[in-house]
Formats: C-alpha cells, structure tokens, sequence
C-alpha cells in the first residue's frame, strides 16, 4: 500500500498521506509526494489540489529517526517549495495535529481550512532544533512576527481557533465534512485569478518594530539561558524581517544544519525516544491485555495522596479516598479544591470542569469502601510496619482481582507483597510530588507481580498522562537511589569545606533548577526528624533543632526573606563549619570542578549498578527517570546519556581519582567494561 495515493474528483486532484502512526514525512512519503506533485504539474485537467490525511491527526513532522544521516532527495523544503510553485491552487485539509514539517507543508499551500480539534505548531525547538523547511521565514509571513515568535520560539501548537484568529487557517470546518469541504474550497478558488503564496507575502512582515526581538530575549531570558536552539530560533525569524526570502531560507538551513548535528538536539531527540521506549516492557508476552480500571481507592489524604487523587478525578475515574481523621480528609479535600480552583483561575479548567471532577470523589473514614475499587493506591506515612497492616487489611477488604500498589518511596515492595494473599497484584507506584502536576511515574515491578498488573499499570499511566518507567525491587528504586548517590557527596564535600551556595550553584550552572541544598529546604529538613529522638549527629538533626527546618520557617540550609529569596546563612554555615572541623578532614578550597564530578559521577556510577542489577530495563530509562522527576536538563539528555556523551572513560577515571574521598562508592564492572571498550549506555 503506497502511503500517499491520489484521487481524480472532477478538476481537483486529492493527495492523501497514510502513514500512521503520526503521518511522518520520512524518504518513503516525501518520494511519494514528490509524484503526485509532478503528477499535478503534467496534467492539464487538473485545476486544483486538495491535500489531506488519514489517521488521527494530519502529520507529526519529519521523520525524527532519519535526522543525523545525509539528507535524501527531495528534501522537505524541496518538497514544499515544489508544492508552493504549482501554478494551481493547493487546500491544505488539516483533520488533526499538525506538527513541525507538517505545520510546514500547510504553510506551503495557498489555503489552510482545519477541523476544530486541530492543534498547530512548530515544536522543533523541544528537540533541539529550528523549523526547517521554511517555518523560520513562512509563519512570520503569514500571521506577523509578534504571533510566530512564541510559536517557534516556545515550540507549543495553537488551537485552529487561535490560528483562524491570526490568518494561519482559512476556515474550520466539522471532521466529518472536511474532505468534501475541501474539495469545494478548491473548485471555489481554481478559478482566481491569484493565490496567497507564503514566501512571497511581505504585508504581515513589513515595518515590524526590530525591538521586538530583544524584548522578547528578555522576556524569555530565564528559559533560554544556556540553550542554543530557542536563540537560532529568535535569530531566524529577525532575519526574515531584514532578509529577502531566499536569503532568509539559506540561513535557515544553515543554523539548521548546526544544530541538528550538535550535542543538544542529539540529547533532546534521545529524550524524546527514550520516554516513548519507556513505555514498553521487555519479555512481557505480547497477548497481554490490561485490566478494566473503573475505580481507584487512595489511602491517605495527605501530600501524595491528594496529589494522587487528583491524576484520577481530572481523567475522569471515580476515586474513593481513606483516612483516618475527619479533619485530616477535610483538609485534604480542601487542598484538592484549592488546587483545581487555582487550575481554574489559569484557565486551564472550567468551573464546571472542577466541580465535575470533585464530585467523582468520595472521601471516607472507613476502609471498607474500597471493597469494589478495580485499583487502590496506599499513601500513608512511609513506615513498613503501617503499610504490611493496611495491605493485610486491603487483602480482606478488596475484591479478589483488585490490584494493590504502594507509592513507597524507599520500601521493599515484595515484604509489602507477602502480607497480602495475592501478591501477583501488587506492585509500586511511585509519582513524585507535587503528584498532579509531576509527570514521572515509577512502576516497581514485585518479584511476583503479574504482567496483567504491569501491563494495567503502563496503560493507566498513559491514560492520567504520566510518563511510566519500570523499576525493579530496590532501596529508592531507580530515582532516590540515585538521588542518595548525589545526596552522600553533597554531604562529604561540605564537610570538606564546601558551603551549600557553592555546592547549589554548580548544579545550577550545569542546568538543574535547584541544587541538593535548597532541594532539602524546600522538601522540609524534618521530614523522619524525630524531636523526641534528636541527638544532635548530623548536621540536619541540629539545624532542625535550632528551628531551621526550611523555607517554611524561614530558614534552613539558606535564610529566606518574605519573597522565598534564599541567601547564604552564617547560622547554618557556622553549623557546618563546626561539624566539619570535627570530622577530622583536611578542609581546603574545592574547585566547581571536582564538585561537579563528585556529585555527578557517583550517579552515573549508581545509575550502572541499577543496569547492571536488571533494575532498570535500559539507560534510557533512567534517563527518562530524571529528566521527567529530578530537574535533570534535558539538553544534556539525562545522566546516562550525558556520561555517555562525555565519554565514559572520562567518568571512570574522574571516579578513580576521587575514589579515596568516596570510599563508599564502588565503581560498577559494568562502567569498568564500557569504558574498557569505548561502549556506550545508550546504543
Ligand atoms: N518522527 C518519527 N517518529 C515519530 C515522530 C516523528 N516526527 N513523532 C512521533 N513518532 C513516533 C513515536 O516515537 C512513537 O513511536 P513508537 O510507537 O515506536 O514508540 C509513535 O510515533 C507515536 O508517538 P507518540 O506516542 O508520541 O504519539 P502521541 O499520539 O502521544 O503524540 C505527537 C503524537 C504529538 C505527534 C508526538 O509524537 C510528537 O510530539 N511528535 C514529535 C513532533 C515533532 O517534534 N515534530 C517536529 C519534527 S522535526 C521537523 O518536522 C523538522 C522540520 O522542521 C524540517
Ligand atoms: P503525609 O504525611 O503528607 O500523608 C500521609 C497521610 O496518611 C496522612 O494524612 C495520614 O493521616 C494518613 N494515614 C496514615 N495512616 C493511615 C491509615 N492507616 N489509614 C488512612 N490514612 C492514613 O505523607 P506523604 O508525603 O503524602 O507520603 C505518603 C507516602 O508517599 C509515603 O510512603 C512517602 O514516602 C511517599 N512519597 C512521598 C513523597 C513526597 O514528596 N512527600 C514523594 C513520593 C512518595
């Protein structure tokens, strides 16, 4: 089956794109297109041309996996400068997304008409690149400079009502008509005298005010720090205003060009695929099916738990929450509120929206209403000896096919199991807080847990909108294992004469929007500070006691003012200062160097061992874990990317030669053999 084939309708000629799942522009298609582009052009009998898409969007772009190999004639602006020299008419019918390249050829067409539902947009800067194949010079065009910036320079589509407003769709016309609708667009204008070409317009782009471009950088500044495609993406579209089109267009494949082969984009693009492979469980019988999930149960009304909650209501599943207390289920169901009110406020949610998803919630005291929940999620306080009573009581209560999860955060997921009579129906489900808005979920996968219940939990992720990656039984799992990685040498190096501002700032600088200290003052410094038990060993222990438990009361690592503006502390310092001398190291001045490697390295190390192990299926997984969880910037594309980018060599050696001030870290064989070989995590 050809996955472009065309259609005579009297004069017009119907392209139609098949190429599912997204409708990509790969060598196949644009080959495909190239002919029907040809087969127009030799026939006189053709007036117009309608170009359309099956599937459940109009295209997804270029085909991202061909990036990085020489590009193959006819390239996409080839293709779509071929398309906008046809001297008859093209309609463009947009039945859904239309993303990058495929945004692209619709600004080639002389005329636009979408179905509501479309969204619109260039999202290339979110791997790393610029539009290429004319998007930099025709959007500004088309709908004005002031619209295509954010478009182009934040990579998020617009709705086709937006892009009806700012001239970028002619018409939105229902699903169900659009091919016809289209078919008559075009016989309604084959026979105009002239057609609105992109690349040729000047009246939407003619004395834009040139200032425009450095407000926008400064706007924007914070999330462009450090970035290069988002500044080749402001710079292109300042060139088209100055430059004539060909020139522009020239420009644009050269800053193309140099950021599709560079480091970033290679990282980005690694993102993209590796949260997508996350999804897919290895050795797990393809015939599996997941299971009927209707009701969820959620235990406990604290952080997580109406977090959890949330995820649910606003995907549209009946949840029955449990606690203990009136007043702690009020006060959960408060904040519940509060943050959905605020949802609203943004306008992100309707009223009626809110109101829809708090009434599928029903927020109990007793236990014994989760007996016909399909899935209930335990997040009480992260104490094993509570979490082995509430499963055993979960076994009695929940009918037999329920699934059973813990949102544990360190625990052993196979004790919680044995508590239960069914322990192939129980698994973790790690979420990360603020829960509803976090996008990582860790799925820790039991000894004993079925690959029903695995394959239930992968398809629920992706219904509430979670990215989903499989961890093994392990302390911490995938994340806070390696969180506690980082965390031990955040420690040792302030006790080796390292200040926290010294220690945040490196990691900020390498691209995380916060570093390990400020991180501990934000989650709270008494979270398992026990005030009956404080015995003044550590530095947290005294801190906490002298009150500084974090920014909630105003101070902690950092002093904070009443804006939440951290600065350095002479009391916490004065603490450190005190513990380190202690600690019998030799205190010295410590390089932003070694510290980035001391906090670095012994991840990617812990990040091995979990490979190594089994507990992670594969290194892009883990990356995924920390970009969607931690803050890791993507554009280094994850630790184990990153390593492998580096060099693996580089990683061993900086690891040896820290080895006698980390001597609790022991260096993974698997590292040892890569870096031995040249390999790489990452294929
Ligand atoms: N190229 C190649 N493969 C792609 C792709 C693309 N542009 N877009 C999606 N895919 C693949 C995914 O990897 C996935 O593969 P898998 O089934 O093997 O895992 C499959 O298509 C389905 O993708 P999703 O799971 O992401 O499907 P969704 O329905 O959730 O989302 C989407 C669809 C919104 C189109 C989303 O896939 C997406 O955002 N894609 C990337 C869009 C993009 O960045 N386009 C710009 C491309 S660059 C470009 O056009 C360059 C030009 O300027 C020269
Ligand atoms: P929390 O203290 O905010 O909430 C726990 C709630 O559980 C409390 O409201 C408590 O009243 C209730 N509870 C305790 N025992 C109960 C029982 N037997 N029946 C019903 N309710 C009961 O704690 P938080 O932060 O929400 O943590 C819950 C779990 O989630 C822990 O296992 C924690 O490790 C994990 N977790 C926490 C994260 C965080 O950032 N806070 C992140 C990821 C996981």
């Amino acid at each position: 089956m050809s996955k472009v084939t065309t259609q005579r309708e009297g004069n017009v000629l119907v392209v139609t794109l098949d190429n599912p799942p997204v409708n990509a522009f790969s060598t196949e298609v644009r080959n495909a297109m190239a002919d029907a582009v040809g087969e127009v052009a030799a026939d006189d009998t053709v007036e117009a041309v309608v170009i359309r898409a099956e599937g459940r969007m109009f295209s997804g772009g270029a085909d991202i996996t061909e990036f990085g190999s020489a590009p193959v004639h006819p390239t996409l602006p080839e293709l779509i400068d071929a398309i906008e020299d046809l001297d008859k008419p093209v309609v463009i019918a947009l039945n859904g997304t239309a993303l990058g390249g495929g945004c692209e050829i619709a600004l080639g067409c002389n005329y636009r008409i979408a179905v509501p539902g479309a969204k619109i947009g260039l999202p290339e800067v979110k791997i790393g690149i610029l539009p290429g194949a004319g998007g930099t010079q025709r959007l500004p065009r088309v709908v004005g400079v002031e619209e295509a910036l954010p478009i182009i320079v934040t990579g998020n589509p617009v709705s086709a009502q937006k892009a009806e407003e700012i001239g970028l769709v002619d018409r939105i016309v229902a699903p169900e008509a659009l091919r016809e609708e289209a078919i008559a667009f075009a016989r309604e204008v084959a026979g105009r005298a002239e057609h609105p070409v992109s690349s040729r317009r000047t009246d939407r782009i003619e004395g834009s005010d040139p200032a425009v471009f450095d407000q926008f950088r400064a706007r924007h500044a914070r999330r462009l720090q450090g970035l290069d495609a988002p500044a080749k993406c402001i710079e292109a579209v300042e060139l088209a205003t100055r430059l004539p089109y060909d020139e522009g267009i020239a420009k644009e494949r050269e800053f193309f060009m140099e950021l599709v082969n560079g480091d970033q984009s290679k990282a980005l693009r690694h993102v993209f695929f590796a949260e997508r492979q996350a999804g897919k469980i290895d050795g797990l019988p393809k015939d599996v099916q997941p299971l009927p999930v209707r009701k969820v149960g959620i235990i406990g009304a604290g952080t997580m738990g109406g977090g959890i909650a949330m995820n649910f209501l606003t995907a549209g599943y009946d949840v029955v929450m449990v606690e203990r207390q009136q007043d702690a289920l009020d006060r959960g169901t408060a904040i519940m509120r509060k943050n959905y009110e605020a949802t609203a406020r943004k306008g992100r949610m309707t009223g009626e929206q809110v109101e829809a998803a708090m009434g599928r919630l029903t927020p109990v005291l007793d236990m014994q209403a989760l007996a016909d929940c399909d899935l209930v999620i335990e997040a009480v306080f992260e104490l094993m000896e509570i979490k082995k009573d509430v499963f055993g009581q979960l076994d009695t209560i929940c009918k037999p096919e329920a699934i059973l999860a813990s949102n544990t955060s360190y625990l052993d997921v196979n004790a919680i199991a044995a508590c239960t009579s069914r322990p192939e129906q129980v698994l973790g489900l790690h979420f990360f807080s603020p829960a509803n808005i976090m996008r990582l979920l860790e799925v820790v996968r039991g000894d004993k847990t079925s690959p029903q219940v695995l394959a239930t939990a992968m398809d629920l992720a992706r219904k509430i909108g979670k990215v989903a990656v499989v961890s093994g039984v392990c302390h911490g799992f995938i994340g806070n294992r390696m969180l506690g990685a980082r965390q031990d040498q955040a420690n040792a190096l302030l006790m080796e004469g390292a200040l926290p501002a010294q220690v945040d700032q490196v990691l900020l600088d390498f691209g995380f929007p916060m570093g390990p200290f400020q991180m501990a003052d934000l989650a709270g410094l008494d979270i398992g500070w026990d005030p009956d038990k404080t015995s003044s060993s550590t530095v947290r222990e005294v801190l906490c006691e002298q009150g500084r438990r974090g920014q909630k009361t105003g101070g902690g690592f950092y002093d904070y003012g009443e804006d939440r503006q951290r600065t350095p502390s002479e009391a916490a310092n004065a603490v450190i200062r005190d513990f380190a001398a202690r600690s019998g190291n030799e205190q010295r001045d410590i390089t932003d160097d070694e510290i980035r490697e001391r906090l670095l390295y012994p991840m990617v190390n812990e990040g091995a061992l979990i490979l190594e192990e089994g507990i992670a299926q594969r290194a892009g997984d883990i990356d995924t874990v920390w970009v969607n969880g931690y803050g890791w910037p993507p554009h280094t594309g994850g630790p184990m990317f990153w390593a492998d980018t580096i060099g693996l060599d580089k990683v061993l050696a900086g690891l040896e030669r820290h080895a006698e001030r980390m001597p609790d870290v022991k260096i993974s064989q698997l590292l040892r053999d890569k870096a031995a070989s040249g390999g790489r995590f990452n294929g």
